[in-house]
């Protein structure tokens, strides 16, 4: 099969601590016509991504980023943990824009399922975790249980909904659960109500009847097919580099394995069909949730006026992100471990701060640090370097003659931080429509 195949796969993956704008780069990227596919990979309903296009917003938990572009065919991938509720809302909300997807959106059969109870889990272990001062911060989608469940073997497949055993497995999940969180109950305090309980089972057993109506398949022979026939495929990255479980700040990462490298399981196919891997960043930096978060700013009314000027907030979750500055040095080690070969840089337009800063070292008790630390909260220190700042002249233009001044001086700035890496800044990002962005 592989010798045949004529079509390649490209990635995208977020550099920083995510929400770097990974929507709107896919559905940016599909303009060009190379791609007939894009995939989702790992990750579930805890991303949040963005796509406008003139009036039109959407913001995608769990389906691909190209379900604004009629012609592009939306895949989810086999360690993809599968929010039915999410997927069927989003379907939903998508014909009433004016898409309907259906017929165009494939599942792999062995994408994992997220179970009505993995959300509550999700809360008590949270709950748990606080009593210890050690709360991540998770979106509460229940990605933590349904990926345990997974890798100890008593998950429930989309595919297993076809069936006869479904409803015995299920049951047997649903007690094993409630003993889980009947043991919470007793350790800690969170929202066990009955009452929602019963209510997120009936939403999910009617869910899953449409979920079976929905094209249920092989994915992996589906995307190997599609690479014979000569056709390209976009993955699409959520989360981000920094929030990898193997090489994120563990444990306040998320569940997957967020690299590049993860696309070849995630979807079942050989790495040796992987092209170009696109990453993003934004002009600075956002995290949500718990864990060390060294380039942020300490100046907290200059991190508010990014906050706002920047809307963030989570796509999610609708918490407010934290700010800090770009962090080069976190950067530099997310494309060692990505091979990010093509650069998006977002938000050029949102500078509220009359100077800024660049992080380019860490360090512990003095020493500058040449490896990223096991432990983010063992740092004691940033190095760091001041630049001008570009206010928001720059929203909206498309043109690179027409930025200012201190943002090329800026952009020329990481270019050159980043010249001993096999690296191009291709695009800025200038707002968040689709036509925003400058070809670099
Ligand atoms: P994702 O999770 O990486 O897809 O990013 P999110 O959608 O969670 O967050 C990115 C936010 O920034 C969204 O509200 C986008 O509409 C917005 N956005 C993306 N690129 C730009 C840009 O260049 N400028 C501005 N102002 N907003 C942007
Ligand atoms: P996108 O794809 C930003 C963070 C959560 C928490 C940690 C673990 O929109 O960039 P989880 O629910 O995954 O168990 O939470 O990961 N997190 C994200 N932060 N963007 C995301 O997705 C995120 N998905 C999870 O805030 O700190
Ligand atoms: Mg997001």
């Amino acid at each position: 099969m592989q010798k045949n195949n004529k079509g390649f796969i490209d990635v995208l993956v977020g550099l920083q601590w995510g929400d770097e704008g990974k929507g709107k780069n896919i559905d940016e990227l599909l303009s060009n016509g190379v791609y007939s596919a894009v995939a989702r990979f790992q990750g579930g309903a805890n991303a949040g991504h963005t796509i406008k296009s003139g009036d039109i917003t959407f913001i995608g938990h769990i389906i691909p980023s190209g379900c604004l572009r009629k012609d592009i065919e939306l895949y989810i991938g086999n360690e993809v943990v599968v929010d039915v509720v999410s997927l069927i809302k989003e379907i939903s909300q998508l014909k009433d824009l004016g898409f309907d997807i259906k017929e165009r959106l494939y599942i792999s059969n062995r994408a994992k399922l997220v179970s009505y109870l993995h959300p509550f889990i999700d809360q008590a272990e949270e709950a748990y975790r606080s009593k210890g001062g050690n709360k991540i911060g998770t979106t509460s989608r229940g990605i933590g249980p349904a990926y345990s469940d997974s890798r100890s073997r008593k998950g429930l497949l989309v595919g297993d909904l076809n069936f006869t055993d479904f409803e015995q497995k299920e049951k047997e999940l649903t007690e094993l659960h409630m003993d889980i969180l009947n043991m919470y109950k007793n350790e800690c305090d969170f929202d066990m109500d009955e009452d929602k309980i019963k209510e997120a089972r009936e939403k999910w057993l009617l869910t899953l009847e449409e979920l079976k109506k929905l094209n249920i398949c092989d994915l992996s022979f589906l995307i190997q097919k599609r690479l014979s026939e000569g056709k390209n495929i976009l993955a699409e990255g959520a989360q981000a580099v920094m929030l990898d479980i193997d090489f994120g700040d563990y444990p306040n990462v998320t569940s997957s394995n967020t690299l590049p490298a993860n696309v070849c399981l995630g979807l079942g196919v050989p790495h040796t069909m992987i092209r170009n891997v696109y990453g993003v960043i934004k002009a600075y930096t956002t995290k949500v949730g718990g864990g060390t978060f060294p380039s942020r700013i300490s100046d907290l009314a200059v991190e508010k006026l990014f906050q706002d000027a920047g809307h963030e907030f989570g796509a999610t979750t609708g918490r407010p992100r934290m700010c800090g500055w770009l962090d080069l040095f976190a950067l530099r080690y997310a494309i060692g471990l990505s091979g990010a070969n093509k650069i998006f840089i977002n938000k050029a337009d949102i500078c509220p701060a009359e100077n800024i800063e660049v992080v380019t070292g860490y360090e512990i008790n003095g020493k500058i640090l040449e490896e990223f630390p096991l432990r983010l909260n063992e740092v004691t220190g940033v190095k760091t370097e001041k630049l001008a700042g570009w206010g928001e002249a720059n929203f909206g233009i498309n043109d690179k003659e027409k930025a200012t001044p201190e943002l090329v001086t800026y952009l020329n700035y990481i270019k050159d931080k980043l010249s001993d890496l096999d690296v191009e800044i291709i695009s800025v990002g200038t707002g968040p429509d689709r036509e925003n962005s400058i070809n670099w």
